[in-house]
């Protein structure tokens, strides 16, 4: 992929202590053919020197808003006009507030609420500051108003602290940057549904049986398709805790039996079903009191079959299934393709690291009637790309 050739590029760096490594990203944005122009905070001068930038993106380097030595133009406006695309990165919790609530003191807040090209942003903080409810808020608000978030995968931090909040690796934040303009549009027009999460099997008041399912790969092939032009309806069982876009539809479920309903509800307008959820296989019938025998034996029925509903229904809209095995894959998930009367679907071998639940990456295998297609490790949200890449050929 190389979309970004022509492209001209604002990069905003505020004042993080991964802002050193955002000079590799501007290298190769502008090795891939990028105009790229670096905006500061002065903050952020204190971690890396503007001539570092200046000499990668061969442009003048802004900090400051009133600067009069350089142009006579209103700058922050003529650099708005010419960009195709922002990535502030890093994006500190300074930053995101003070553009989650239009305050603009500052060359690079002052640019950034003047452009009406795509934003991407790239938080990067301590642990506890990106958990703080505040600065979660914040992301939240941006990422209502069309910001794209991109966020770095759980790690150890420069403070010495082990936690979210370490900014996205420069080759992700690229490819991201990169796939807003390979394919912002294939899939404008299309309604795609994508389930999501756990659900739950209650048994008493207080009492359910789920599995560990975090929603990430759901989130990640919702957040491709809503890049790539769809309309999202996200049905949503329990997951972690993600940012969602105001133009999604989302339907908040906590049963296999809910999910299936949300499901048949959108059913109709649905172009793409995507089974990305880990809905339980089985369900039992709910004590009407808290459940207090010294021992408990649960008597499981067969709940619901997601899947198979859309296959049985889906006339010519294409259906995606997830399989997640541990033993004899391929052939199993071949069995399922057939079962459910699927287009594709993408198994994962669980026992792989770096595959599966509760991690950003995943190892996957692409199948469908004709093609078994191995992927690499990758980013969840890459490989939704991939996914969503070859789901528009069948
Ligand atoms: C060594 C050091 C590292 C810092 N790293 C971060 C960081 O990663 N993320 C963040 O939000 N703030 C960080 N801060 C705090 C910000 O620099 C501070 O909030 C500042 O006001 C941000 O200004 P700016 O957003 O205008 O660049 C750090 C401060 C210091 C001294």
């Amino acid at each position: 992929m190389n979309a970004l050739k022509d492209k001209t590029v604002i990069v905003g760096v505020s004042g993080g202590i991964a802002a050193y490594k955002v000079c590799g990203l501007v290298s190769k944005l502008v090795q891939s053919g990028a105009t790229v122009h670096v905006a500061m905070t002065r903050n952020a001068t204190e971690f890396v020197a503007p001539l570092s930038f200046e000499t990668l993106s061969h442009n003048r380097v802004i900090t400051d808003t009133f600067d009069r030595n350089f142009t006579w133009e209103v700058e922050h406006v003529s650099l708005a006009k010419k960009a195709d695309a922002v990535i502030i990165a890093p994006a500190t919790a300074n930053v995101v507030a003070k553009l989650a609530h239009g305050i603009a003191d500052d060359f690079l807040t002052t640019a950034v609420l003047a452009c009406k090209c795509p934003i991407m942003f790239a938080p990067a903080m301590n642990t506890a500051m990106f958990d703080n409810a505040v600065v979660r808020e914040n992301i939240g608000a941006l990422v209502k108003r069309g910001f794209v978030p991109v966020y770095g995968e759980c790690g150890y931090l420069a403070c010495g602290d082990v936690g979210g909040g370490r900014m996205a690796e420069p080759d992700v934040i690229f490819t991201r940057l990169d796939g807003l303009f390979d394919k912002r549009s294939d899939h404008a027009g299309k309604t795609v549904l994508v389930t999501a999460g756990a659900t739950r099997i209650d048994i008493d008041p207080v009492r359910y049986v789920s599995n560990r399912s975090s929603g990430k790969m759901g989130y990640a092939l919702a957040c491709a398709a809503h890049d790539r032009g769809a309309n999202v309806v996200f049905v949503k069982g329990f997951t972690d805790d993600f940012d969602i876009p105001s133009s999604w539809t989302v339907e908040n479920v906590r049963t296999t039996r809910e999910m299936l309903a949300a499901v048949k509800k959108h059913a109709d307008k649905t172009d793409m079903f995507i089974m990305a959820a880990a809905p339980c296989d089985y369900e039992t019938k709910v004590t009407a009191q808290k459940i207090k025998s010294a021992a408990l034996e649960l008597k499981l029925t067969k709940a619901p079959d997601i899947a198979a509903w859309v296959g049985e229904h889906k006339n010519k809209k294409k259906l995606v299934i997830f399989a997640a095995e541990t033993d004899d894959c391929e052939s199993n998930a071949r069995k399922k393709l057939a079962a459910k009367h699927a287009d594709m679907v993408v198994l994962n071998d669980v026992t792989e690291s770096g595959a599966g639940f509760d991690v950003d990456t995943n190892v996957a295998t692409l199948i469908t009637s004709q093609t078994t297609e191995r992927q690499s490790l990758m980013q969840k949200r890459e490989l939704a790309d991939v996914i969503l890449d070859k789901l528009i050929t069948l």
